[in-house]
């Protein structure tokens, strides 16, 4: 199949190189030059493991390539997938301003029958409106099909996701359009649910709500586990031997992040209102978030009575594992509370770099943990990359002036840290 892909994003880019693996023709057009010219020449502009390669091998083969030119990309494709970004809206709506846009411009350029798919993540109704959208901008009627196919991948596996995705959802109500995605995804094993778009739009949302249900619950319960002297972590994996509980996405601290849960959380929360169902487990779900990086905070303070002067390292600034992507970083309000507090602070991240205007407020980003470390009061670790785990902790131990080390992420073994000679600190975890 010829595909066009709008949005070379995290999701759009993945999509595209997949869909050339599958031994489709896909072009990916992006309003951005710079993107596209990286693109084209087998760069990605963001870190995502396995991704670059799979890409320049299809730039090689001419199996995928990347433009900015809508109007020959539009009238050249009659399979389209959107797939920019739907940021937040200062009330917490998505943004739906991109989506219009390229709902637009394939109105303007629609000359024969194309099938609409839209990937980004879109509040219940929006395939409805990009009907709406194409219809009010072609100049001529033309028929078309507007089909919902959310994406599921998660940053960091963002390829195996892809490839292997666990399930296929499929929300359409044209016979026709719902034949040609079958066809596109006959080589996936996993099951493929054909629904409506409107509940295609809601499975995404709910799955991504749930998901960050599950995570704000385990914290609540690691903040009593605190007061009880019970560890989350065994709580956890006690939980999540039970099939319908599952072990995933139980770990506690210091909270969830990233460019999709705080924004789709905010957009259901909306959708909530603004249809008289207000979601009222969600906006505490969000609360409970809010508040995790300011609980760690006040373990630091308490430990050190003052940090004006004290240097503290922050071993992870990446939203995640496994990327660069800083959206919604649960390690910044942590960083914000330190230099408010007067610490001297120092960031360690095996691929993210911190921004700018961090550095102009003092915040040193070091290659090595052990010259960050060294003299330090205290560590914070905010990204549980799994490198944390085999530091030489007892060589980090002894440049430390106070070996303190707070656990944003339960990620090390805090009998083993306090045998080194740590003071030990997790959330609902020592
Ligand atoms: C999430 C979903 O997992 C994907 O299925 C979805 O496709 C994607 O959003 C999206 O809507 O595009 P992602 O944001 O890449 O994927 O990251 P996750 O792996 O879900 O992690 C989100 C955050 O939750 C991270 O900050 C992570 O540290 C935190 N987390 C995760 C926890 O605090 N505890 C856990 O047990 C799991």
């Amino acid at each position: 199949m010829n595909i066009l892909i709008i949005g070379m994003g995290y999701v759009g880019t993945t999509t595209g190189a997949v869909f050339a693996e599958w031994g489709h023709r896909v072009t990916g057009l992006d309003i951005d030059p710079a993107k596209v010219d990286a693109l084209q020449n087998g760069k990605l502009y963001f870190y995502e493991p396995g991704l670059e390669e799979l890409l320049l091998k299809h730039v090689k083969e001419k199996n995928i390539r990347f433009t900015t030119d809508s109007g020959e990309a539009l009238r050249g494709h009659d399979l389209i997938f959107i797939c920019v970004g739907t940021p937040s809206r200062s009330d917490g709506s998505a943004d739906l301003s991109y989506i219009k846009q390229a709902a637009t411009d394939i109105g303007r350029h629609m000359n024969r029958y194309k099938i609409i798919v839209t990937k980004s993540t879109v509040p219940v109704m929006t395939t409805e409106k990009v009907a709406e959208w194409i219809r009010q901008s072609c100049p001529a009627p033309v028929p078309f099909d507007v089909v919902s196919n959310p994406e599921f991948l998660r940053e960091g596996s963002a390829l195996y996701d892809s490839l292997y995705p666990d399930r296929v959802v499929i929300g359409s109500s044209s016979e026709k359009a719902s034949q040609l995605m079958e066809e596109l995804y006959q080589s996936v094993k996993c099951p493929v649910i054909f629904t409506s778009p409107r509940t295609a739009e809601m499975i995404k949302y709910a799955s991504n709500s749930f998901l960050a249900t599950k995570i704000s619950f385990m914290n609540e319960v690691a903040k009593l586990c605190d007061q009880l002297d019970v560890d989350v972590t065994d709580v956890a994996r006690g939980m999540g031997l039970d099939p319908r509980i599952g072990p995933h996405f139980l770990q506690a601290g210091i909270g969830f992040g990233g460019s999709c849960f705080p924004k789709d959380i905010r957009a259901l929360i909306r959708t909530g209102k603004e249809h008289g169902q207000p979601l009222s487990i969600l906006q505490k779900v969000a609360e409970v978030n809010e508040t995790q990086p300011q609980y760690m905070a006040d373990f630091i303070n308490q430990r050190l009575t003052t940090l004006n002067g004290k240097k503290i390292v922050v071993l992870g600034i990446a939203f995640k594992p496994d990327t660069d992507d800083l959206r919604e970083t649960r390690s910044f309000p942590v960083i914000n509370h330190l230099l408010q507090a007067g610490a001297e602070v120092y960031v360690h991240d095996p691929v993210a770099v911190i921004p700018k205007k961090y550095k102009d407020r003092g915040v040193t980003q070091s290659q090595d943990v052990i010259d960050a470390a060294s003299g330090a009061d205290g560590i914070v670790i905010c990204t549980d990359w799994p490198q944390y785990k085999d530091l030489k902790w007892r060589n980090v131990h002894q440049v430390m002036r106070s070996p303190n080390l707070f656990d944003g992420r339960n990620m090390l073994d805090g009998a083993q840290m306090r045998e080194i000679g740590f003071y030990y600190q997790g959330i609902g975890y020592r």
